[in-house]
């Protein structure tokens, strides 16, 4: 089967808004005096803005501190420090080699599509001045089930009227990895620590992606 999808992640794939999740998510933990680090991070990624929360009480043994309404209000807390951050997005965020990438699915008639969690993706990609780039945008509202799970990886799917073997997702998270290998597509890794699974194909950043070693893997599978 012919390669004719790339789905990416948004957050430390097309662009590296990750940082800006680690540093909305640090200033919080600060003022609640929790202990947060990057290692902790790691495990937000791709992760839904909730359930981020409760992996940070979890980690300083503080989860049943809070109803669920009172999380909510310090998850939207984060997310007021996060959406000041994002402002400052612009199309010279887009992460090295994407552009390029982009181009050569174009001429290659591979459809794009986002596959993110984040319910600010679309402002994110406008920022980024790449959002009429993509055949669809999966919005992060209307998914249920949150990576590790596939529903996010099957929606863009679905959208693009694709079967699993004609789409290969991108990202940058474990949890992500999970999500596309149980949508039973070809995973790409970008700069991504994996503890239990392995990504069909990586790369140490986007720089390094190269376009005809995806499509020759994918030939490969097939
Ligand atoms: C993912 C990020 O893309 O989106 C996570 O990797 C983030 O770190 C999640 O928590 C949800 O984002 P948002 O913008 O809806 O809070
Ligand atoms: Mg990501």
């Amino acid at each position: 089967m012919k390669a004719k999808a790339f789905i990416f992640d948004l957050d430390g794939v097309l662009t590296d808004t990750a940082r800006y999740h680690y540093l909305a998510w640090k200033e919080l933990a600060d003022k609640l005096g929790y202990y947060f680090d990057q290692e902790i991070n790691e495990r937000l990624k791709g992760v839904s803005r909730i359930k981020s929360f409760q992996i940070i009480l979890e980690v300083n043994n503080a989860l049943n501190k809070y109803t669920l309404e009172e999380q909510e209000k310090f998850a939207n807390e984060k997310n007021d420090i996060y959406v000041e951050l994002i402002k400052n997005v612009t199309n010279n965020d887009i992460l090295p080699g994407i552009n390029e990438l982009l181009e050569k699915c174009k001429e290659s008639n591979i459809k794009c599509a986002v596959a993110s969690a984040s319910k600010n993706a679309f402002s994110v990609l406008e920022n980024l001045g790449i959002k009429d780039k993509f055949d669809y945008i999966s919005d992060a509202r209307l998914i249920k089930n949150t990576k590790p799970d596939p529903e996010v990886f099957i929606d863009c799917m679905k959208a693009l009227n694709l079967l699993p073997n004609e789409c290969i997702g991108f990202e940058d998270a474990e949890a992500g990895i999970e999500a596309i290998q149980a949508a039973k597509m070809m995973s790409v890794g970008i700069n991504v620590t994996c503890n239990n699974i392995k990504p069909t194909l990586e790369f140490k950043s986007t720089s390094e992606i190269d376009f005809d070693k995806i499509i020759e893997v994918h030939n490969s599978l097939n």
